[in-house]
């Protein structure tokens, strides 16, 4: 399967939230709001199964969570990108790897884990190379906001892991201080909080990328307490 056999299950004009053939669909201002009553993990639409669930939100093109679900066939794995040509990507690798374990979200990673995910139903969360939006006045776009992060503690089950990966420094420190700021996570790396290294953990476009151009790559976790 390539990326452009998914096609779009409706117009703009008629955009609404429902889940089709492993992908979930959340526009963030849908036509019919409300109507959408998310069905649970183990929903025959999503997993069918009560295995952990472990989140990956901004995936890209998805081969870092595409070769997670691979590797661990007893984790549902959740990617979720708001780029809908990406989220065809990640679909194609659905397919084509016959991952019955992987779902794609097109979109917004804070509306949709706010609106849908009950809380402590998430076993990992995962967050490689997401937009730095290097510009102070454009801060305010990074995902790692206090509002999310509150929100991934919601639905985090206790003692679970985040696990964040930048190459960019000033993100990194961003990221460290509004996870210092929340009283439900503990910091697993002792001071400066980050490790460079993570012999295993798997690598993404981004990552091959950055490493390529000679640059560092700091690896976050924080556990939920
Ligand atoms: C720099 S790319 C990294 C992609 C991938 N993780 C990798 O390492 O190759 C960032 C991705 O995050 C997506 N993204 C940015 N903000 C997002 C958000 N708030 N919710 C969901 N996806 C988002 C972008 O569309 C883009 O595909």
């Amino acid at each position: 399967m390539k990326p452009e056999h998914l096609k779009s299950p409706f117009s703009w004009g008629e955009r609404k939230v429902q889940i089709h053939d492993r992908v979930w669909y959340a526009p963030e201002y849908s036509v019919h709001d409300g109507a959408f009553i998310f069905p649970g993990w183990e929903h025959p639409d999503l997993f069918g199964n009560q295995n952990p669930v472990q989140v990956e939100y901004c995936s890209g093109n998805g081969a870092w969570i595409a070769a997670r679900a691979l590797a661990e066939p007893n984790s549902n794995w959740v990617a979720v990108e708001r780029k809908f040509p990406r989220v065809q990507k990640i679909w194609s690798k659905i397919k084509n790897l016959n991952l019955n374990n992987l779902l794609v979200v097109c979109g917004e990673g804070h509306n949709i884990t706010t609106r849908y995910f009950p809380s402590e139903s998430v076993s990992s969360i995962y967050i490689n190379f997401p937009d730095p939006w290097p510009k102070k006045r454009h801060a305010k776009h990074r995902l790692i906001q206090p509002a999310f992060v509150g929100e991934m503690r919601r639905a985090l089950k206790p003692d679970a892991l985040f696990t964040f990966v930048t190459d960019d420094e000033p993100y990194s420190q961003w990221t460290i201080e509004a996870l210092h700021g929340d009283s439900g996570f503990n910091n697993c790396y002792p001071s400066p909080y980050y490790s460079i290294d993570y012999p295993e953990y798997g690598t993404s476009y981004f990552e091959q990328l950055w490493r390529e151009k000679g640059k560092i790559i700091r690896y976050h976790q924080f556990s939920r307490k």
